[in-house]
């Protein structure tokens, strides 16, 4: 589960002050998809970054399954982001020198996970995510759609607990993209995985369990507002 308590966030730079999260609080069941939208600039990265470690609120705290992530030890943290987390990013990031095999084992690798363990595993989810005989291709051999896909099996491949997607349909059409994200919810749920994914995609939001709205680094209660 992922709790955030009047988290915020401001950012100074070139540009002036910017206060990107206003005092976010919110809750994620275990095992849930969350879903947040919001215009260009609302602060939806900023949130998915806090939440994931990746960046450090101002003041407020995270909780995920319980542990206050930014009470951790660098080591602590480092060893959190390796097993317990899973991330997905726009444009798949995916290492474009290793096959599409070795993207998927990569977070096997670094958990130390068993060669025939992680071999076992990475062709389950090649297979899973309709890439079966794709495992030797590099990753410019893949269409967009097929890259998210490896980039979805790479994030969960290592079962983290807290699964963050920022925009992971942005960069495809819309059926592709609500296809990425029924395969992404689909094996996330059968792991026990909490997912929270950033869209402007009204069908994507439809999708998830819970909805969420970001309007200047609030939550809104009524979006249409
Ligand atoms: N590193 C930074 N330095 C200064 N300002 C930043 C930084 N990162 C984000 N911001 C500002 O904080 C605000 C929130 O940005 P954020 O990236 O979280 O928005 P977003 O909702 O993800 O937007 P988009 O839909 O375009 O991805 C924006 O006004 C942005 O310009
Ligand atoms: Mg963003």
């Amino acid at each position: 589960m992922v709790e955030c308590r009047s988290v915020t966030k401001t950012y100074h730079s070139g540009r002036g002050t910017l206060q990107a999260l206003r005092g976010i609080s919110l809750a994620i069941a275990p095992g849930t998809a969350a879903a947040i939208a919001g215009k260009s600039g609302s602060g939806k990265t900023t949130l998915l970054n806090c939440m994931g470690g990746l960046d450090w609120p101002d003041s407020g705290q995270v909780f995920v399954n319980g542990i206050d992530l930014h009470t951790l030890p660098q080591r602590g943290l480092s060893l959190f982001l390796r097993r317990d987390m899973g991330f997905v990013f726009q444009f798949g990031n995916l290492l474009s020198y290793l096959t599409v095999f070795e993207n998927i084992a990569f977070p096997l690798k670094l958990n130390n996970i068993p060669k025939l363990e992680l071999e076992r595993r990475t062709q389950e989810l090649l297979e899973r995510i309709g890439l079966a005989g794709a495992g030797p291709a590099l990753a410019h051999e893949l269409s967009g759609g097929e890259v998210q896909r490896v980039a979805v099996a790479r994030a969960l491949a290592h079962r983290p607990k807290l699964l963050l997607a920022d925009e992971p349909t942005a960069s495809l059409d819309s059926a592709t993209g609500t296809s990425l994200v029924r395969l992404m919810f689909e094996l996330g749920r059968e792991s026990g995985c909490t997912m929270v994914l950033s869209t402007h995609d009204s069908e994507v939001m439809d999708l998830a369990d819970q909805r969420l709205h970001i309007r200047d680094g609030m939550l809104q209660e009524h979006p249409g507002q």
